[in-house]
């Protein structure tokens, strides 16, 4: 079976948690783009969809689904996106992709997070996949130094400006094994906007293709 393959049918599965009628969270991603396709071909009515990227909204709308601003939406009963690396506590990796400020806003606005990926993203240990930090462009060396008295090796994203107009860092060579803390102890660093690392507000769903169907994992109580 291929990534793609896999990635189709979580997001797929993911279908059975969309009421028609909700207002919902869309993320961001390859895996994403496939539900969207999913959702507007399910013939499932929803009300809207607040976005997590530019990119998003413009597939959104070309899919016919309506998109609004979180500001009007208030609570969203479930968030759907995927994830770069995810553990068995739904601790996340995210913002391979860039988006991770307006996906964290959207994920902590909701009440569900459903995470879509395929099984390859699930891992013991967060931090093979080099943890993304979105800073502001003056702070990019002052917050590339403290991740490296972290222990991280940061690499500047070249190219890549985020929809917020701000930098990402991406940060190798970390083995997070106390992901809240670590989520905690680089959101404090003067300059970060966000860190993707998605440990306080795990998912609280976990859909992973596979060769043996969709693998389906909840938060432990
Ligand atoms: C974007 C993200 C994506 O969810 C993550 O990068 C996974 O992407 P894909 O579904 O293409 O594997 O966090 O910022």
């Amino acid at each position: 079976m291929s990534q793609d393959a896999a990635k189709k049918a979580a997001a797929e599965a993911a279908l059975k948690y969309v009421e028609p009628g909700e207002m919902l969270g869309v993320g961001t991603g390859s895996t994403v783009n496939f539900f969207i396709e999913a959702l507007a071909r399910s013939g499932k009515e929803v009300a809207a969809a607040v976005s997590s990227s530019e990119a998003s909204t413009a597939r959104l709308k070309a899919a016919g689904i309506p998109v609004e601003d979180l500001n009007s939406a208030g609570t969203l009963s479930i968030y759907v996106d995927g994830a770069d690396e995810a553990n068995h506590r739904l601790q996340l990796i995210k913002g391979g992709g860039g988006a991770l400020t307006r996906e964290k806003i959207v994920a902590a606005a909701s009440r569900r997070f459903v995470c879509i990926a395929d099984a390859s993203k699930l891992v013991d240990v967060l931090g093979r996949f080099p943890l993304p930090v979105e800073v502001i462009p003056m702070a990019r060396s002052y917050v590339a130094r403290e991740l490296v008295r972290l222990g991280g090796i940061p690499e500047l994203r070249r190219g890549f400006t985020t929809d917020n107009g701000n930098l990402i860092l991406d940060v190798g060579g970390l083995s997070i094994v106390d992901p809240p803390r670590l989520e905690a102890e680089i959101g404090l660093i003067a300059g970060v906007v966000t860190v993707g690392l998605f440990a306080r507000r795990p998912a609280d769903v976990l859909l992973l293709g596979g060769p043996d169907g969709v693998r389906e994992l909840t938060a432990a109580p």
